[in-house]
């Protein structure tokens, strides 16, 4: 609080909340891409408060990503037996270090939790995908997906995820052309926060974020600004975790 007084940024946290129409906004001091303690610092600040939300039956999504592993690096250690901690979707290539998966494993132990995985690979066809849905151990993590209390996930600029998660090129000139900026769990957005396409996987349907309780979005650095303005999930339970260059670079937009 201290800090946030002295810099000015509550200040800001209460512009961007009115500006982006959202429950809370939460920044952190400094540049991800400048220094990676502030990433941590972002990963702890949205830990703690993540953690005043938890209930004894909790069911909490997360996606992958390097902003969602440091939450869960500095998740406290707690003994929560009944939450269960899921992976938003299936796949989407990823480090397996950051990969959803691995990270819903890893938050489930710090927090005495239970969870469960959902092993699906990339780009898979439709008809593949279908018959996966249909398969009683899918149907059933999607199932506790779907009933999520708490999401947790990060934010990526079109053009940086649509690469890292190894898209065709063509593919990725088709969104980009569409005029996609951001990316979150497997969808991607234009400047407005159209949805312009949609990652061929399971597991979290857009149309059910609108509703979950608890919404938490994890980015920062200047470069991300334009991607954390387009991700429009509806909700206006978000909450977003970031720091003082995303910030101040949204701030500038208006
Ligand atoms: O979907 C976007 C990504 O989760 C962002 O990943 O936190 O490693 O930048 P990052």
């Amino acid at each position: 609080e201290m800090i946030h007084e002295i810099s000015g940024l509550t200040e800001v946290e209460n512009k961007l909340k009115k500006i982006l129409g959202v429950h809370k906004v939460i920044v952190v001091p400094g540049n991800i891409d400048e220094d990676i303690t502030v990433l941590k610092e972002m990963g702890r600040l949205a830990a703690n408060y993540i953690k005043t939300l938890l209930t004894n039956n909790s069911i909490i999504a997360l996606t992958g990503g390097s902003s969602v592993s440091q939450v869960v690096e500095n998740f406290p250690k707690l003994s929560k037996s009944n939450v269960l901690v899921v992976p938003a979707r299936g796949g989407m290539g990823r480090n397996v270090e950051t990969q959803a998966s691995t990270l819903a494993a890893k938050l489930a132990n710090k927090i005495g939790a239970n969870y469960k995985l959902l092993h699906v690979p990339d780009n898979l066809s439709q008809e593949a995908l279908e018959t996966m849905l249909n398969e009683p151990g899918i149907k059933d993590v999607v199932e506790s997906i779907s009933r999520a209390d708490i999401l947790i996930f990060g934010i990526g600029r079109a053009d940086e995820m649509s690469r890292r998660r190894g898209l065709e090129e063509d593919k990725i000139d088709e969104l980009l052309s569409k005029g996609a900026v951001a990316e979150a769990f497997g969808y991607y957005f234009n400047k407005q926060g159209e949805i312009v396409y949609n990652t061929p996987t399971i597991g979290l349907d857009f149309n059910d974020v609108s509703s979950i309780k608890h919404i938490i979005a994890v980015a920062g650095g200047k470069n991300k600004a334009e991607a954390i303005v387009a991700t429009k999930i509806n909700n206006p339970n978000m909450v977003i975790v970031t720091d003082e260059a995303a910030a101040k670079e949204i701030l500038s937009f208006y």
